[in-house]
């Protein structure tokens, strides 16, 4: 399974090919000779040089979003967002990129559901930690995808995106002709009840709208779907709710203890779209 995904992957010095060396340590090694070691929890590190200006995700920030994913209350999500792959990853030898895999919650589901090849990108080499442990199987790489991503033309049979950046040339560059690129994002009212104690920017209208503008040009529309998920949370659980999302950047430890002290549950409804695009 790595071997297949490694097959789509492209140095990002030279763009050459790579081969896997296993062994001891494992590398990542293109024609050129550029190496990549994995690190130790599995993944591989190829953003060379500066690295990149965004802000990556802590490892606090990544811990919030894995104890929140893992108790389950995003998993009609997972379960969806699975079933919208899985009708375009039947071809043997599948192929799904995962742009902003977090801690790699979401690209298990559709893994598991589809049994294809995976590759996961993320700038945050916390968040990889628990991808590369989750996904084993898959080419957990850092990368910034606002660059040109590290895979061969045509390669792709799904992108998906959960909550992440988007980069449609770069998505419908490495996508097969008429494979899915299939988004994520959050719909106005999600979370409303606690968006507003915990700083979490609320969710404007026209984003649908905006959404579709920008994949013009490389994607056609496909079809898409709303889901609303009722949640009952704990203080602990609004806490990590909060921190996990970009507001995280922002939140500080005092507030965020505050949070976790709310006594009682609070009652609050994620709203999710997900979009089905498809390459022009
Ligand atoms: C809100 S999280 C969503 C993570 C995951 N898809 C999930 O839903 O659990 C956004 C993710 O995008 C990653 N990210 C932000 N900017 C990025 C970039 N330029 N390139 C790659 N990943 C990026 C963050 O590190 C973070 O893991
Ligand atoms: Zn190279």
């Amino acid at each position: 399974m790595l071997s297949h995904a490694v097959a789509a992957l492209r140095c990002p010095v030279c763009q050459g090919t790579f081969q896997l060396r296993e062994g001891r340590q494992r590398t990542l090694a293109c024609e050129a000779g550029h190496l990549f070691d994995a690190a130790k929890q599995g993944y591989f590190n190829l953003l060379t040089g500066k690295g990149t200006v965004f802000e990556a995700d802590s490892a606090d920030m990544v811990a919030a979003r894995h104890r929140f994913l893992e108790a389950g209350h995003y998993s009609g999500l997972a379960r969806a967002l699975a079933q919208a792959a899985a009708g375009p990853l039947q071809r043997p030898d599948a192929l799904v990129l995962d742009a902003g895999t977090g801690t790699g919650h979401y690209l298990a589901a559709v893994l598991q559901m589809s049994g294809a090849t995976g590759i996961g990108v993320d700038i945050s080499k916390f968040a990889l930690r628990r991808a590369a442990r989750l996904n084993p199987q898959a080419a957990n790489l850092v990368w910034d995808v606002w660059r040109p991503l590290p895979m061969a033309d045509n390669t792709a049979d799904v992108v998906t995106v959960v909550f992440a950046p988007r980069h449609p040339a770069e998505f419908a560059r490495v996508l097969r002709p008429g494979g899915s690129l299939i988004v994520v994002t959050p719909r106005p009212g999600h979370l409303a009840e606690i968006a507003a104690r915990t700083g979490m920017l609320g969710i404007e209208e026209g984003k649908d709208e905006r959404l579709a503008e920008s994949m013009k040009g490389y994607f056609d529309s496909g079809t898409s779907q709303s889901l609303d998920l009722p949640l009952l949370l704990s203080g602990q659980e609004v806490a990590d709710l909060a921190y996990m999302g970009p507001a995280g950047h922002h939140l500080k430890r005092g507030e965020l203890a505050e949070l976790a002290t709310l006594e009682g549950s609070v009652a609050t409804t994620a709203k999710f779209r997900i979009s089905e695009f498809v390459v022009s």
